[in-house]
């Protein structure tokens, strides 16, 4: 097999510490040349990991390398400009969340991508948490019945929130979205794979409370020009009634993601911190063939706390801990035979963006916004590769 080779733009914490990382679990992929703009992340990236080529220009490393691949890493305004100077050179893209600064240029890179037909993918990570993939099991297999309401919360929390300097994720021109597209982001996408469905409409109400930081790399005072937390009602295509929370305010409470899925007849939570566990309230017949941690039932403790099975752990042989990544399956779906098939892609990275923007006028308006904002919506022609989820054991 040709070994596939891989440059990496921008070469921060998310780069050195997932991107080089899985690249290197993947078969016959070598990470040649990595991009930063900053000397600092570069030295930092060349200790880690030893990458041989280093480029202080994007646009040089497209052009002196011989890549099949670039994974773009860097803060969210150079996602545009990266992603689409790789499209136009031939290139394929595995793009970090949010996908783009805001809608158009979202929806300009998943419209180069058709034309280009680039496989593409994006990183909304959290897809890959054991117990998120045994909640989207579930949620396909049926048993939670018609489902009304979702409660997502993806916050950021320590303690030090009011002081911590101030960096590109507080200024509207280099991230777009504060909170809400940074963590949201995130629970936005899942809430719309486990139920493959998508907000028709949204309310929405964002706030900054610090409003000046010390930037962290000058040491001068900055304005903060992104939300610091938002949330959303969300009305859901499917029918359910859904409220988000995407923000760094949760003092203490460290990066807790949950979502809670009511349905008709059953109801899931899901939680960070247990990742390979789910609280559940199904039909006996719906949870035969999953181990139960504690039986629910009571009162007291009316779900029941399943594992998540070993098919979905997505261990990495002979690295225990190690977990399976969404770009390690995508370079998997990028090795496989025949027409290339990825979910979380770009289509999936605009569908996020609307949220985002609809947010944003949602806030401005005071009120309601309809979704989908884009007049032509685009649909995937080929379904989204297996994930490894199967149908609720009979
Ligand atoms: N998927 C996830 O779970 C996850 C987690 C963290 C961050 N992220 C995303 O990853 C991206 C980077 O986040 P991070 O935490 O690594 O930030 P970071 O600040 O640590 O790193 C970003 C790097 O990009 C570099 N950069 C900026 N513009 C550039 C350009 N034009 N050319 C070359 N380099 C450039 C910066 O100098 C910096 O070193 C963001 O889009 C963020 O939302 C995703």
């Amino acid at each position: 097999m040709r070994t596939l080779r891989v440059g990496i733009v921008g070469a921060g914490g998310i780069a050195r510490n997932h991107h080089v990382p899985s690249y290197k679990r993947c078969q016959d992929v070598n990470v040649v040349a990595a991009c930063d703009i900053n000397e600092a992340a570069l030295e930092q990236m060349r200790d880690q990991h030893g990458i041989p080529h280093l480029y202080r220009d994007y646009r040089e490393m497209l052009a002196q390398e011989r890549l099949d691949l670039v994974s773009v890493c860097t803060s969210n305004d150079s996602h545009y400009p990266v992603a689409m100077a790789a499209m136009d050179a031939g290139l394929d893209v595995f793009c970090e969340k949010p996908l783009a600064l805001n809608l158009s240029q979202a929806q300009e890179m998943y419209e180069a991508a058709r034309t280009n037909g680039t496989r593409t993918g994006v990183n909304f990570s959290h897809r890959r948490t054991p117990a998120s993939m045994l909640a989207k099991e579930i949620i396909a297999s049926g048993a939670l019945g018609p489902i009304h309401q979702v409660i997502a919360v993806y916050a950021a929390g320590g303690t030090d929130y009011a002081s911590r300097p101030g960096t590109w994720r507080n200024d509207r021109t280099r991230a777009g979205y504060g909170g809400m597209g940074d963590m949201g982001s995130h629970i936005l996408d899942m809430v719309n794979w486990w139920m493959e469905s998508e907000p028709a409409s949204i309310a929405a109400q964002t706030r900054t409370i610090v409003p000046q930081r010390l930037d962290r790399d000058t040491q001068r005072p900055m304005r903060v020009t992104t939300e610091d937390q938002g949330q959303m009602l969300i009305h859901y295509a499917n029918g359910a009634m859904g409220y988000l929370y995407g923000g760094y305010c949760f003092t203490g409470r460290g990066y807790d993601q949950r979502i809670e899925v009511y349905g008709a007849e059953g109801g899931l939570m899901y939680s960070q911190h247990r990742s390979y566990e789910l609280e559940v309230y199904l039909p006996p017949e719906a949870l035969r063939g999953y181990q139960v941690i504690r039986r629910g039932g009571t009162p007291d403790t009316p779900y029941t706390r399943i594992l998540v099975p070993e098919r979905l752990q997505g261990a990495v042989p002979g690295e225990p801990g190690v977990r399976r990544t969404v770009l390690m399956d995508y370079v998997d779906a990028y090795r496989r035979d025949g027409a290339f098939a990825f979910s979380p892609g770009f289509l999936e990275g605009v569908q996020v963006q609307e949220v985002l923007e609809a947010c944003t006028l949602a806030e401005a308006q005071r009120g309601w916004v309809d979704l989908p904002l884009i007049a032509v919506k685009p649909r995937p022609e080929t379904p989204p590769a297996d994930l490894g989820v199967r149908p609720l054991p009979a």
